[in-house]
């Protein structure tokens, strides 16, 4: 049986992450070790569980401790060859591979490296968490890369601070991993958003820079040139090496993280050697400044 007290938070890094030792996430958990668990996340941000053997259900049971369920979203029919793949059977389940079943992807996201970006960031209602499982990787790369928006939102200079309190950012998502949007064409069938530049976490109620690479694409309100020039430059701020983990998987490894307080990414591997893994999400709500 376990006890909140077995539970050891061992951090990763200095910019965030933290492995958690002493628990096993097929066995129903007691609402303290759930409770102690949640801690530990919203200190570190993102959280590593090693030498997991976890179904689908396993992965599915523990997720829902910490809120409802996500679906996965459906592409709109143009871009729908760019994503999904063909073992996606359970609407609560996106299966994230470059597996390829006579030529045809079985999961979504393929080859190569994947820009930093929010999880359904384009959306009304971002997820408020994702859950990785690990369950084929490649001998080398692939390593998901963690940005803490905390910290970067907390060392912007009081001028940058100035210049985006108060604004919307458009955050769209044409299913492109490593390619800045085109927003020289017609936008209204390309899934987007706009959201606070900087937003308050529900949570911790702190502020977290809200703009990625991949998918932020605009500041409201302002020039293209200012739009662009500031973007640039917070693009570049949160991606600096003080603000981010990399995490190095491991077979068995689960890792969890809160997709409104950091920016993930992808790093390149190998287009030869399979990777899959198994990701769900906590729903989101609509977040603010
Ligand atoms: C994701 C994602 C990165 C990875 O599943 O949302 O960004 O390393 N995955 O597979
Ligand atoms: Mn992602």
């Amino acid at each position: 049986m376990f006890d909140a007290t077995d539970v050891e938070v061992i951090p990763l890094g200095e910019a965030c992450g933290a492995e958690i030792r002493g628990v096993d996430l097929k066995k129903d958990l007691s609402d303290e070790v759930v409770a102690k668990i949640q801690q530990a996340w919203n200190d570190h941000l993102v959280l590593c569980f090693r030498g997991q053997d976890l179904t689908q259900e396993d992965q599915l049971r523990f997720a829902a401790r910490f809120g409802p369920l996500g679906a996965r979203k459906q592409a709109p029919e143009p871009l729908r060859d760019k994503a999904e793949g063909v073992w996606q059977l359970d609407p609560k389940i996106l299966l994230v591979s470059n597996i390829k079943v006579d030529g045809i992807p079985v999961g979504a996201f393929g080859d190569g490296d994947m820009w930093f970006h929010i999880d359904s960031g384009y959306s009304e209602k971002p997820y408020k968490y994702t859950f990785l499982y690990g369950v084929e990787l490649p001998a080398e790369g692939g390593d998901t890369l963690f940005a803490n928006m905390y910290k970067a939102y907390d060392a912007l200079s009081d001028d940058m601070k100035k210049r985006i309190a108060g604004k919307k950012a458009l955050h769209i998502h044409e299913y492109k991993r490593a390619e800045k949007v085109d927003l020289s064409t017609d936008i209204s069938k390309v899934p987007h958003w706009f959201h606070p530049v900087a937003i308050t976490h529900p949570l911790t109620k702190r502020k977290a820079l809200f703009v990625d690479r991949l998918m932020t694409a605009r500041i409201e309100g302002v020039s293209n040139e200012e739009s662009d020039e500031i973007l640039r430059e917070l693009y570049d701020h949160g991606e600096k090496p003080e603000f981010t983990y990399a995490h190095k998987w491991r077979l068995g490894d689960f890792v969890m993280w809160d997709n409104l307080a950091l920016i993930h990414a992808r790093s390149w591997f190998p287009p030869e050697q399979r990777r899959l893994m198994r990701r769900c999400t906590v729903d989101g709500a609509p977040v603010f400044e």
